[in-house]
């Protein structure tokens, strides 16, 4: 095993110019084969509303939700650096609460840093979370908790006035003393705009080439998923279509008395 990744790797990576590789991770198997893929950080997503849970958003996922998908993940992935969702409404309102719910993540959730969404909106609270010794990650652009009052998944950033506020959110999370920050589903061109402004990596998700590293949903790369994926998603794999086929096989060969073989049985003795 090479050495564990913590957020000075992810630092350094960024000023040697190395891209940083982060994928969600819901579970102990999906935590546990990422790890060994090697990559740099996994991110237990609020995404598994949607990927795991079958939600149609990430808006339902709850504190305790989180807290048993990252322990499980915790068991698998032992060298990447683990990050938690912090779910819809658990750090926005009383910062305390913010404080408490982070905590609860990094102690039973045993993840490592917690990854909040929003801007200038979200400044003061990582700052006091970041004074707590809780390292955070910050998420702009598209946020998907905020997908009612967006309006929906679209492209985040167009236009000279949208664009400069997301490089001025970046920066506000930067000076906060956010590690790192997610960028969204924004234009090429502003993914590098705020790959270029911070000092910090940014990770970016449906935001071009030049960011720091990217981040892509697991299921999404692999295949499992049951519409029309994102045109920012390449499927590395089909996935979704080996379970269908292994499954219906299973099935054949357990009707038709294929399965179990005598080498499947056991003797008396
Ligand atoms: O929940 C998630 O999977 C995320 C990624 C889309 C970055 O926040």
């Amino acid at each position: 095993m090479s050495a564990k990744v913590r957020i000075a790797t992810l630092q350094e990576m960024k000023r040697e110019g190395k891209k940083i590789v982060m994928v969600t991770a819901y579970d102990y198997p999906t935590g546990r084969l990422a790890d060994e893929a090697g990559v740099d950080a996994v991110l237990v997503g609020d995404s598994l509303g949607n990927t795991v849970l079958g939600y149609d958003d990430t808006i339902p996922v709850t504190l305790d939700q989180m807290i048993y998908h990252c322990a499980a993940v915790a068991r698998g992935a032992k060298r990447a650096l683990r990050v938690a969702d912090m779910p819809f409404m658990t750090y926005k309102g009383d910062r305390n609460e913010a404080l408490r719910n982070a905590g609860r993540l990094i102690q039973k959730g045993h993840c490592e840093a917690v990854k909040l969404e929003g801007g200038h909106e979200v400044a003061g609270t990582v700052h006091s979370l970041v004074q707590a010794g809780i390292p955070v990650m910050g998420h702009i652009g598209l946020t998907p908790q905020s997908i009612h009052a967006l309006s929906g998944y679209r492209v985040q950033g167009r236009g000279n006035q949208a664009a400069e506020h997301i490089v001025e959110s970046a920066c506000e999370l930067e000076r906060a003393g956010c590690f790192a920050v997610v960028v969204e589903l924004v234009p090429g061109e502003l993914g590098r705009r705020v790959a270029k402004a911070l000092h910090i990596p940014a990770i970016g998700i449906g935001a071009g080439a030049q960011c720091d590293g990217q981040v892509l949903v697991l299921t999404d790369l692999l295949g499992i998923s049951f519409g029309p994926p994102p045109r920012f998603v390449k499927e590395f794999g089909q996935v979704g279509r080996a379970i269908r086929e292994a499954v219906e096989t299973y099935s054949r060969e357990v009707r038709e008395g294929a399965y179990p073989a005598p080498e499947h049985e056991f003797d008396t003795e």
